[in-house]
């Protein structure tokens, strides 16, 4: 479906599946892949046909194991600094107007990491394992790392992963909230659409609203963050799926959502 090099899109009914695919290297992110990658989330984003988004990997082995660190060699601050101040994955994501899951099948490791945060939920193999190593580079995480991580663990803990670099295993990871579920190999594909298509089916409008106003809440205070949501419940009442959601429920039935 797509002549991407980098990158793969799969639909499967409302929703997309975005593969990094560059499994020979890990699906680590080179610049093509932040490239494509940010192109297919445009294109996405003005689909109609689409409601929800899952990120994965390609191949057994690994979701992304970071950075492309072969392109970290000879940039100079100022060069490294425009490239991630340029249009990323991370911040395509983050501004995607739909729901999006990480699908995370192996190695999440430095950036991965930092994508999969960018994401709103998470779902993990149990073979699936987490860091952020860049401090064994002699660097720190620059995709979000230290912010994200540390609003969603805190900071006890994002503290001592991004420190020592060290790995820790999808469980621990659901410990520590870092992602929502934990799925054998086998059924994470299965559980992980489950999820996506359960999302899938209610009003994109108010899935947009919701998405919204919780990511208030991590970057503003509480009286800014109930002030915008009363604002963004108040735009779902300007959609007709509002009522035909009312309605519904009124007429003991199943809503069928249009996004309007
Ligand atoms: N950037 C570029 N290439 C990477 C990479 C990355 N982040 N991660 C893995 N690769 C490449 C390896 O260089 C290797 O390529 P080659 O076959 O051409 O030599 C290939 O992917 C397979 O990786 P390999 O290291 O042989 O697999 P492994 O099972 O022995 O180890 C990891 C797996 C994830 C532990 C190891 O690849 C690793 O530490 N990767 C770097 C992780 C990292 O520091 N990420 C943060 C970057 S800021």
């Amino acid at each position: 479906m797509s002549d991407y090099e980098t990158v793969k899109l799969e639909k499967r009914g409302s929703v997309a599946v975005l593969i990094i695919n560059r499994p020979d290297k890990l699906n680590s992110l080179n610049s093509k892949v932040h490239t494509e990658g940010v192109a297919v989330l445009d294109q996405l984003r003005r689909d109609e046909t689409v409601r929800v988004l899952v990120i994965t990997g390609a191949g057994e082995k690994s979701f992304i194991a970071g950075a492309d660190i072969s392109e970290f060699a000879g940039q100079t601050s100022v060069s490294q600094r425009n490239v991630f101040l340029e249009k990323t994955l991370f911040n395509s994501i983050d501004n995607f107007p739909k729901p999006v899951i990480a699908m995370i099948n192996g190695f999440c490791l430095g950036g991965g990491c930092e994508l999969a945060l960018a994401c709103d939920i998470r779902t993990a193999s149990e073979k699936a394992r987490f860091g952020q190593p860049e401090i064994n580079l002699g660097i720190i995480p620059g995709g979000g790392g230290t912010q994200r991580l540390t609003r969603l663990i805190g900071e006890g803990k994002a503290m001592e992963m991004i420190l020592t670099g060290d790995m820790i295993d999808a469980q621990t990871a659901f410990t520590l909230g870092l992602v929502n579920n934990v799925f054998s190999p086998e059924e994470l594909e299965t559980k992980t659409f489950e999820l996506a298509d359960k999302i899938a089916e209610k009003s994109p409008i108010a899935l947009q609203m919701a998405k919204e106003a919780v990511k208030i809440a991590s970057r503003s205070n509480l009286d800014e963050g109930l002030r915008r949501e009363i604002d963004l419940f108040a735009v779902c009442f300007s959609s007709e799926d509002k009522e035909e959601g009312v309605a519904a429920f009124l007429e003991k039935r199943k809503p069928v959502f249009k996004g309007r």
